[in-house]
């Protein structure tokens, strides 16, 4: 059975004394909450991911990167590599997240790179994709998440899908306050199913789990988690509180 995940990407957020302050906060309010086949996942930015996956260590509470290089190591200056954060004791990265491929010039050909790099280094990936408001409203958001999809996923082989996690995050929806609808988000979400079993067996895709992200909150949490193919969501605003947070895993 997929599992159910509730995903905190704090992006450029959170200094460390307020990192640490919020994770005890999260800790302190799922403390007793029947998790079951639900994973909650935090990623803080780089220079905190170290006390943050140590402070975690004994918890259910499992911790990602937010980005990392495609190269093993180099020169690369400013950059991060996947030995590094593995060192740190966190084995799962947020790759093409749509704030990376707009300000970091981020492609679906350097993505395929860093995928492999990852899974090279046993890494898992919450691998995230959607479309623009243009491609939307051009009805186009099919064709453009497909083709993010296949150009960075679609050459690993089944047995590499078990370390990834699908994150569709139409653009129009982050940080923006606006949210595609529940059948917006159900309708992409089986689509998406639909490639994956096309291309794979059908068991790779009834094993994938796909997030929404967008602008997800307490009070629209329920009904756009409580869709079929939705099995949680990747979050942004509402995981920088602790009680927001705590919400969404409740409503899972
Ligand atoms: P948001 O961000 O919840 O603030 O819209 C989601 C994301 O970018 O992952």
């Amino acid at each position: 059975m997929r599992s159910k995940i509730v995903a905190g990407n704090w992006k450029m957020n959170k200094t460390l004394s307020e990192s640490k302050s919020l994770i005890k906060d999260i800790k302190k309010s799922i403390n007793g909450l029947p998790l079951k086949n639900t994973r909650v996942i935090v990623a803080p930015t780089f220079v905190n991911l170290q006390k943050v996956s140590k402070k975690l260590k004994d918890s259910a509470i499992e911790v990602a990167a937010q980005n990392m290089h495609q190269e093993e190591s180099g020169a690369y200056t400013g950059e991060i590599s996947a030995s590094m954060i593995k060192a740190v004791y966190v084995n799962m990265v947020i790759l093409g997240h749509s704030e990376r491929r707009e300000y970091f010039n981020e492609t679906d050909a350097l993505l395929s790179k860093k995928v492999d790099t990852a899974l090279k280094n046993k890494m898992e990936i919450i691998f995230c994709f959607g479309e623009v408001l243009e491609d939307r409203k051009n009805g186009d958001h099919f064709k453009v998440v497909e083709r993010q999809i296949k150009n960075a996923l679609f050459h690993l082989n089944s047995e590499a899908w078990k370390n990834i996690i699908l994150a569709y995050e139409p653009v129009w929806a982050i940080g923006t306050g606006e949210t595609a609808s529940p059948e917006q988000a159900q309708e992409m979400h089986a689509f998406i199913r639909g490639l994956v079993a096309e291309r794979y067996l059908s068991d790779v895709a009834e094993e994938v789990s796909i997030l929404y992200g967008g602008s997800v909150k307490p009070a629209n949490a329920k009904e756009i988690f409580s869709k079929e193919d939705v099995d949680g969501g990747l979050i942004g605003g509402a995981a920088l509180n602790a009680d927001d947070f705590t919400a969404l895993i409740k409503a899972i």
